[in-house]
Parts: C-alpha cells; structure tokens; sequence
C-alpha cells in the first residue's frame, strides 16, 4: 500500500532536513563519477548523482559539488571534467570514491580522454566536457559543461533510489540501443 509521510513547512523556511532527503530521494537517478585533473596532474574524481542534462544544443550537463568536498577545489580550478556513468557491476567503485581513501585510482582501470580528463573502464557511458559555467547554489557549486566527446555502451546501468544502489529489472531493454562505440570530438 502507498505510504506518503508529509512533511510539515518549519516556520516558512521548508522542511526539515530528514523529510528533505527522504523526498528527494524518491527520484531514482544513476550513478556517475565525476573526474578531473588536480593542479598537480594526478587524477581526482569523487560518486555524484546530482547529474543531469541541460541542454542539446550547446551541448551542457552539469553536476553539483558540495563545499565539504575535498575535491571541491580540483573543480572550483578545473577546465575540463568528465562524467562517468557506472554500469551495474560497478557498484564498488562507487563506494571507493565515496569514501576517504589515499589514492581513490589505484587497482581502477582508467584511461586519458581525448581532452585529458580521467575516464574509468567499463561505464555504461562517459562525457568529457570543457567547464562553461561555475556558480554557487547554497552549499553546492553547479558545474556546467559543455561536452566535447562522448561514448556510450549497451550495458546496464547502476541505479540509486531512496538511498540504496539497485539494478534494473532485466527485462526491460530499450529497443534503441547505443553501438558502443565512441563518438569523436567535434573540432
Ligand atoms: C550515490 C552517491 C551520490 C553522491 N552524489 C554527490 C553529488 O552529486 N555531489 C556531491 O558533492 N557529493 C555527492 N556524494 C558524496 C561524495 O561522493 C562524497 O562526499 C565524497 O567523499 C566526496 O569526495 P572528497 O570529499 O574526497 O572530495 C554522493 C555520494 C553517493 C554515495
């Protein structure tokens, strides 16, 4: 049976944080890990689900990093990010670049993108993108960017819903599929 909690406005400033998560995890999103390149050179990425689209044509996506980040300043610096899209085995490393770990890239079988960015083996998709805009949304900062190459794979993606990592049901493939191949840079 259909449980809804509602949850009460505090004094006009809108829910409380526990109702909040929980609403907005009601939407099922897919998993990415986000890359980019540190001042430094060494590969950084960091799990997001706040990716969406934007826009076809410019080509934008965008994804929200928190201030409490520790790779906040990798993308508050960067010129160029990719966006990793995990397939349903990947499930791990989302958990590894969730969470504190010395060098997050070590054993992951990653390779440079036509731009530079880091881009992970076996995802179902990835974007690299050039940064179009930064700006601040209370305790985010939204990334655009615009994509400059992009591949993508007949595999199944990593799902996440109401705060738990689950797979699509196995009979429900699209008719219209990628061909797995990379689609080159536009000049
Ligand atoms: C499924 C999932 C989705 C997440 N989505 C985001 C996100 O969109 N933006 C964000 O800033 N953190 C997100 N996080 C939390 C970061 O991955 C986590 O804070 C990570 O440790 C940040 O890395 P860093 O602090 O080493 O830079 C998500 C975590 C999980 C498990």
């Amino acid at each position: 049976m259909r449980q809804l909690s509602n949850v009460e406005p505090v004094s006009g400033q809108g829910p409380d944080s526990a109702g909040l998560r929980r609403a907005l995890g009601c939407f099922v999103t897919g998993v990415t890990i986000v890359t980019a390149r540190g001042v430094d050179g060494q590969p950084r990425g960091f799990t997001a689900n706040s990716f969406t689209s934007v826009s076809l044509d410019p080509p934008l996506v965008l994804v929200c990093v928190g201030h409490e980040t520790e790779c906040f300043n990798v993308y508050r610096q960067c010129s160029r990010f990719a966006v990793n899209m995990l397939g349903d085995s990947q499930q791990a490393i989302s958990v590894r670049f969730a969470t504190e770990h010395s060098d997050r890239f070590a054993g992951v079988c990653w390779r440079e993108g036509w731009y530079g960015s880091p881009i992970l083996e076996g995802c179902v998709a990835s974007l690299e993108c050039a940064v179009w805009r930064r700006f601040e949304a209370g305790d985010h900062m939204v990334l655009i960017g615009r994509v400059l190459a992009c591949e993508d794979s007949t595999d199944r993606p990593l799902a996440y819903w109401r705060g738990r990592y689950r797979s699509l049901p196995v009979d429900d493939d699209g008719s219209e599929r990628g061909d797995g191949r990379p689609t080159p840079p536009v000049p």
